[in-house]
């Protein structure tokens, strides 16, 4: 027989169980029927239609229901647990209540997207208190979508089981993965020095990270379909509403190692207005631990700075040589790979259907809620301050790629 206490952890389990199968059952089924019905009618939403009205409203009571269950289990644990000196109405695991946010977000998301009110504002504490245990946005991010998300049965938690949602993520995802690789391989330089052998090695790896990005990128923009991608994809990337505010959408770009990468290669710099902008903005919406690494871009000498000074100081022996070589084609890779996610991703999947869309559809187009040519503007400023362009002004690192190509040319005869 269970005792008081197994009984009320069972009740919470049952509970979390319970919204876990629905979430990757019924849940998956009718945003799926939804999502046909939109596409065959060429359109990303349907509204007054009798039988699809009937599908958001049982979408949102089921998932309302579920979420009350786990919060009233969590409730009657916290409060018997509570009278022993500690409860708690949330899993105690971090990862398993990031995982939980992620689910209570699905829903929310998708009551967004099908523009259904009501019901779902009872999951709103939930997701609220999940959320402040663990210092993020209450809401779904990326990183729930992606590398918070047990697969079962091959199958990870989506909001539909349209193939382009599932090669949107798991393309995304590994993208994330190897840039994770690159920023992992640079951030062991420092305490090697840049004139070290194994910086090449490090190096190299930080390409090959890069050029596994640009790979996945490609098969990305060869699978998606543009109008599936707009029409039932991007729809569930929205801001919405928990409690009083408004929380921006989820994009592909928030996690820290690009960002790592950013700072680490000497392309964009901390004290940047605009950078810290960027570094600011985000720091809700990626997982507890990149918040960490967010955070440590602002103490870290950029190796440009470290090749500059090496040089400098002189000689330029072979392994230098070879290093700011290696250095410079890593440079070059992320500013091109910067240049495919706005010219072959962000233009043809966003920008071009967008055009043909109704005007009134053109102020809800992006995640993170500016129109969306302001939104591309902010993208662009990012590609040229990757690629160095010269227009980056005092924050750009072109200048100072410039000396090191020609302290290298320089020292060109001089090899030891
Ligand atoms: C069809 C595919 C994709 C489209 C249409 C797309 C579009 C966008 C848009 C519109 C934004 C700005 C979001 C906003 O502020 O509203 C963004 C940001 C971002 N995306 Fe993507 N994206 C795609 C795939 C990817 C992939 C595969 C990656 C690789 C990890 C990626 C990485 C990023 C990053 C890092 C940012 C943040 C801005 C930056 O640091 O450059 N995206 N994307």
């Amino acid at each position: 027989m269970l005792t008081t206490d197994a009984a009320e952890a069972c009740g919470m389990n049952n509970a979390l169980d319970d919204f876990d199968r629905w979430i990757r059952t019924d849940f998956v089924a009718l945003n799926t029927r939804l999502e046909e019905a939109y596409f065959a009618a060429g359109t990303h939403i349907l509204r007054g239609v009798t039988e699809l009205e009937e599908l958001k409203e049982k979408l949102a009571r089921e998932g309302a229901e579920r979420v009350r269950r786990i919060a009233v289990a969590g409730a009657v644990a916290g409060a018997d647990a509570g009278a022993e000196g500690g409860g708690r109405a949330v899993p105690g695991d971090p990862h398993a209540r990031y995982e939980l946010l992620g689910s209570v977000g699905l829903y929310l998301g998708a009551c967004r997207r099908h523009e259904i009110d009501g019901p779902q504002s009872s999951a709103w504490p939930l997701a609220s208190s999940l959320a402040a245990s663990l210092g993020v946005a209450p809401r779904f991010v990326f990183a729930h979508q992606a590398l918070f998300n047990q697969a079962i049965g091959d199958r990870f938690r989506t909001f539909t089981l349209l193939d382009d949602e599932r090669d949107f993520i798991v393309y995304n995802g590994l993208s994330v993965l190897a840039y994770q690789r690159t920023a992992a391989a640079l951030r062991r330089i420092p305490t090697l020095g840049v004139s070290s052998p194994l910086a090449a090695f490090l190096l190299r790896e930080a390409h090959a990270g890069l050029d596994d990005v640009m790979d996945f990128g490609r098969t990305l923009s060869k699978n998606l379909g543009v109008d599936r991608f707009f029409l039932t994809i991007r729809p569930y990337f929205k801001p919405y509403r928990v409690g009083g505010a408004e929380y921006r959408g989820a994009n592909a770009g928030d996690f820290a190692a690009i960002n790592e990468i950013d700072v680490l290669l000497g392309l964009c710099s901390p004290n940047d207005p605009f950078y810290q902008g960027v570094l600011t903005e985000k720091y809700p919406y990626v997982p507890p631990e990149d918040q960490a690494v967010l955070r440590a871009t602002v103490l870290v000498e950029p190796l440009l700075a470290a090749f500059l000074r090496e040089t400098a100081r002189g000689p330029v022996t072979a392994q230098l040589r070879e290093n700011a070589e290696l250095f410079l084609a890593v440079c070059r890779r992320h500013g091109a790979v910067s240049a495919f996610h706005h010219h072959r991703l962000v233009a043809p999947f966003l920008q071009v259907p967008a055009a043909r869309a109704p005007q009134e559809e053109h102020a809800d187009l992006t995640a993170s809620g500016p129109p969306l040519d302001v939104v591309v503007a902010h993208l662009a400023r990012l590609v040229d301050l990757r690629s160095a362009k010269p227009r980056c002004g005092a924050f750009g690192a072109r200048s100072s790629l410039d000396r090191l190509r020609e302290a290298l040319a320089r020292a060109g005869t001089t090899l030891t």
